[in-house]
């Protein structure tokens, strides 16, 4: 490895329509008591799994076009959907219904530490994934198995980033959350499944 060469490099286009967006993405905690529009969580949510070809391949990449991740979506707050407990299907870009209760307080009782602005938010989309199965699919792969696994967090990373810039893009704040209590989250989200939650994105107006 050479010790002394340094490149300056040239100048990021910080000012292009997507360099901007990148730029002024910032994780945002607090949001106000107001709705965020249906068209809005529509956009939010093909960001992140939205099919986007005839092939039926996604707006975030997945290893083999597997695709394991699955959207739930708690809404509280979105003008046009009731409140309560939906999955994201990215075939129909539809909402199907789970349960009609607003899941942010249990999900903010989940979070580790305080962290309001899990039940503050207007609505939390949360990533989940049967990684057993993924890591099957996988199995051949080294390291024993467990790319899979890998792989399922590297595409929920994929899709939280396309999400938070769709915010940026639509004035929307949004911060990911990761740290929360396992079990209680996949309580509130998916019971009885083998599912395992990896992240909430909560999002509101700013
Ligand atoms: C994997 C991951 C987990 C995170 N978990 C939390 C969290 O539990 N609570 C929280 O408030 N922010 C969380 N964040 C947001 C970070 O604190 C934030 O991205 C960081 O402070 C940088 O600030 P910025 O996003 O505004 O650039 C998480 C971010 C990542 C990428």
């Amino acid at each position: 490895m050479p010790q002394d060469l340094r490149i300056p490099l040239p100048r990021p286009a910080a000012d292009t329509p997507l360099g901007h967006v990148i730029r002024t993405r910032r994780s945002v905690r607090q949001f106000p008591d107001a709705p965020i529009m249906l068209a809005e969580l529509a956009q939010l949510l093909w960001a992140a799994q939205g099919v986007t070809d005839g092939e039926g391949k996604r707006a975030a990449p997945s290893a083999a076009a597997q695709y394991p991740l699955r959207l739930y979506v708690a809404a509280g707050n979105v003008s046009e959907l009731p409140q309560g407990l939906y999955v994201y299907e990215p075939q129909q870009h539809a909402l199907a219904q789970v349960r009609s209760d607003d899941q942010r307080p249990a999900l903010a009782e989940a979070a580790i530490g305080s962290q309001p602005w899990v039940r503050e938010a207007a609505v939390v989309i949360a990533i989940a994934a049967d990684v057993a199965a993924i890591e099957a699919h996988f199995a051949e792969q080294q390291p024993d198995g467990r790319r899979g696994a890998r792989y399922a967090y590297m595409e929920a990373g994929a899709a939280s980033e396309n999400v938070h810039l769709q915010a940026t893009a639509l004035d929307l704040g949004m911060v990911l959350v990761g740290g929360f209590d396992d079990a209680a989250a996949d309580a509130a989200l998916h019971p009885g499944t083998n599912e395992e939650t990896i992240a909430l994105l909560c999002l509101g107006r700013k």
